[in-house]
């Protein structure tokens, strides 16, 4: 499968290294051998249709950062849109970062891609909050696969499990700890009574905040994946501003001490109900499946057949979305019946 990637950052970088760690293995388990024909970033691209050399790719990144010095075959000033249009491939990872306010650029490249007849995948939640649906009937329209899973969870499977191994449930609410810095900031307060400008900053060198952190504390980042999970999953077509959202930044660490000792954890919270969509701090008693420490993610789906369903694990970090990013790889390919 010819792949062309758009956004070669730490995500990018971390997929390409997924894929030369799992050559044989996507080629025994699936026989699917993925071929990288052009990457671009902010400065050029880099184009082979023959298929460009992953190591040398990397190198390329990391020493010169950026993917146009690529020898021979890299250009200073190639645009994403160039290469999605002129560059033979038959899907494209739209890698690139998160913005909120219009999806852009990750939103035209997105839909170039689909119009070009690509199949797409991406973890950048700024296109999906701003037009999922748009995206959704597009990628219908034009006939092309469309995946999102590194969006909401990073690792954790929380879309995959809902539309699949769910699909037989009514999906009644969605309940979850869905931003790994703001878990690792209460986490922290709640056990050493440490200030929070002090774990903010140590949440930073995890790197795991967004570039803006205010868009963690503030309950954002959470709130956007509440928009995608309800547009997935429950399928409402919501966008980010029907959320309502309330941040951490408030909570004092006398605060978090009281809750522990009446036994509950203060946990920040997204819900999405088919009437209402909401994000803010809530108390959750010590033990229940939601109180999860440290960087952790975790969702509650509340069905009607399998009653409440809870998943955990990593939800950030670009080793654990690149896990994200090939499933749905594997998934495409799959589907397609290659
Ligand atoms: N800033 C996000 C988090 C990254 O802390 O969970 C993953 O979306």
């Amino acid at each position: 499968m010819r792949l062309i990637m758009i956004g070669f950052g730490n995500l990018g970088r971390a997929f390409g290294r997924s894929l030369l760690e799992k050559k044989e293995f996507l080629l025994t388990n699936y026989g699917l051998t993925p071929s990288v024909v052009a990457a671009v970033d902010e400065y050029g691209a880099a184009v082979d249709e023959g298929g460009l050399d992953v190591k040398k790719l990397l190198k390329t990144a990391e020493k010169a950062n950026t993917v146009a010095d690529y020898p021979a075959r890299g250009k200073k000033g190639r645009s994403a849109l160039e290469v999605i249009e002129e560059v033979e491939a038959d899907l494209v990872f739209e890698l690139t970062p998160t913005n909120i306010k219009n999806g852009e650029p990750g939103l035209t490249h997105i839909k170039k891609a689909m119009m070009a007849g690509r199949h797409v995948i991406t973890s950048n939640k700024g296109p999906l909050v701003v037009a999922f649906r748009e995206l959704d009937r597009l990628a219908k329209q034009k006939g092309v696969e469309f995946r999102y899973s590194g969006s909401v969870g990073g690792a954790v499977p929380v879309i995959g499990l809902a539309k699949k191994m769910l699909a037989g449930n009514m999906v009644h609410a969605i309940r979850g700890v869905l931003n790994g810095t703001t878990n690792y900031i209460l986490t922290r307060m709640s056990k050493e009574g440490a200030p929070f400008d002090v774990v903010l900053r140590e949440a930073q060198e995890l790197g795991i905040a967004e570039k803006d952190p205010t868009l963690d504390i503030e309950g954002t980042d959470t709130a956007c994946k509440i928009t995608i999970l309800a547009n997935a999953v429950l399928g409402i077509s919501a966008k980010l501003k029907d959320v309502k959202v309330v941040g951490i930044r408030r909570i004092r660490p006398e605060a978090i001490r009281l809750a522990q000792e009446a036994g509950y954890a203060v946990k920040l919270i997204g819900v999405a109900k088919r009437d209402s969509l909401e994000v803010g701090p809530k108390l959750v008693p010590v033990g229940h499946p939601l109180a999860v420490g440290g960087t952790l993610n975790a969702v509650t789906f509340e069905t009607d057949l399998a009653r409440e369903v809870t998943i955990t694990g990593f939800g950030a970090g670009p080793r654990e979305t690149s896990s994200a990013l090939l499933g749905d790889l594997i998934d495409i390919h799959t589907a397609l019946g290659d």
